[in-house]
């Protein structure tokens, strides 16, 4: 990997070439979201399924304007988040500019404006918005800081913008109705987002795949897949994660929380010794790869987290991590 100057990405991503980035949330393998080539250049780099679409990071709403229709609630909710970790999923907009591969072959776009200064200044001096799924390979533990990109990506020129500050991805949220239905659980909660429009469902993914009958969704109907990214394993280590962990073997390193830490672990990362929810969301990825690039450490056991707030998120990541 290469680090690079914002004038540097600039340019990079001006020439149809792919620019990791920081984002207050994750890493992103960002391109051009108007150019067909730069974007399937992601599709190609990450081996992401070409039925995952992507999110498209703007500097301000008024700059995806002409990418997405934006509802009284989508604008209630960019409003209240923005810039921060919300993502909205709205119907393309009519003459909608961003590559149709982006859209992964749904009517629809996930939109996002980011609060990361380094990343809002690059997107400040670019005449597009751009499409940036998280720069890990498909599948793999998101990056929170530039080494993680450099040990996925090498060759990738990335710029620096220290450690991501939340730690989780974006909250994926569909706005196209009456009532906000989140996809993808993220570093915004549920109770954030129904303090600000009243309500917020959470889509059910694997019980739920055509839609509810619930009369607030019933245009969804017709919609056969909501969030495909949800349907692939995700965040998963090399090395066998155990969840609940209530003791640990001789070989595993241990992924801790608080301060009453379980006996026998070789290697440890706490990720809160004061139980911190959001300094664990924060350190979540950290963790992972921090254990599953040791190499005396077998297998990897987590200790349990609070099932609340960020608790439900990082629960949530930690699940699929652990899927087989
Ligand atoms: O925090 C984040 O969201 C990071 C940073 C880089 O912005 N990006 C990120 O992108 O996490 P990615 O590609 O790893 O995850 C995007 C998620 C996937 O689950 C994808 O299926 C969903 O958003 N998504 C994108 N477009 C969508 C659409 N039109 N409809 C439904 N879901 C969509
Ligand atoms: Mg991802």
């Amino acid at each position: 990997m290469t680090y690079c100057t914002l004038e540097q990405a600039v340019a990079c991503l001006n020439q149809n070439h792919l620019v990791g980035i920081p984002a207050e949330t994750v890493y992103g393998l960002a391109a051009n979201a108007y150019n067909i080539c730069a974007v399937k250049k992601i599709f190609h780099l990450k081996g992401r399924p070409a039925a995952n679409p992507l999110i498209v990071h703007g500097y301000a709403q008024s700059n995806l304007q002409d990418v997405a229709t934006f509802t009284p609630l989508a604008t209630q909710l960019a409003s209240a988040f923005w810039p921060g970790p919300l993502t909205l999923v709205l119907e393309r907009s009519r003459h909608c500019p961003v590559a149709m591969c982006v859209s992964a072959g749904l009517s629809t776009v996930a939109v996002r404006v980011p609060a990361h200064p380094v990343l809002r200044a690059l997107l400040q001096q670019l005449s597009y918005p751009l499409a940036a799924p998280s720069a890990n390979p498909s599948g793999r533990i998101s990056p929170t800081c530039s080494m993680h990109v450099r040990y996925a990506f090498p060759d990738l020129p990335v710029l620096e913008g220290g450690r991501c500050e939340k730690g989780l991805e974006s909250t994926v949220v569909d706005a196209r109705f009456k009532v906000p239905r989140i996809l993808r659980l993220g570093s915004i909660t549920q109770e954030d987002i129904a303090e600000i429009s009243g309500r917020c469902d959470v889509h059910q993914t694997d019980t739920n795949v055509t839609g509810t009958t619930d009369s607030d969704h019933l245009e969804n109907k017709t919609t056969k897949i909501l969030s495909p990214g949800q349907y692939f394993r995700h965040y998963a280590p090399l090395k066998p994660l155990r969840l609940h962990a209530q003791h640990v073997k001789a070989d595993e390193g241990l992924l801790a929380f608080g301060a009453s830490m379980l006996c026998g672990a070789k290697k440890v990362y706490n990720l809160s010794v004061k139980g911190c929810l959001q300094e664990a969301a924060h350190n979540l990825f950290d963790g992972l790869h921090t254990l599953d690039t040791m190499t005396q450490v077998h297998g990897i056991a987590v200790m349990p987290i609070p099932h609340k707030g960020l608790g439900c998120v990082m629960n949530e990541r930690l699940m699929r991590a652990a899927e087989k």
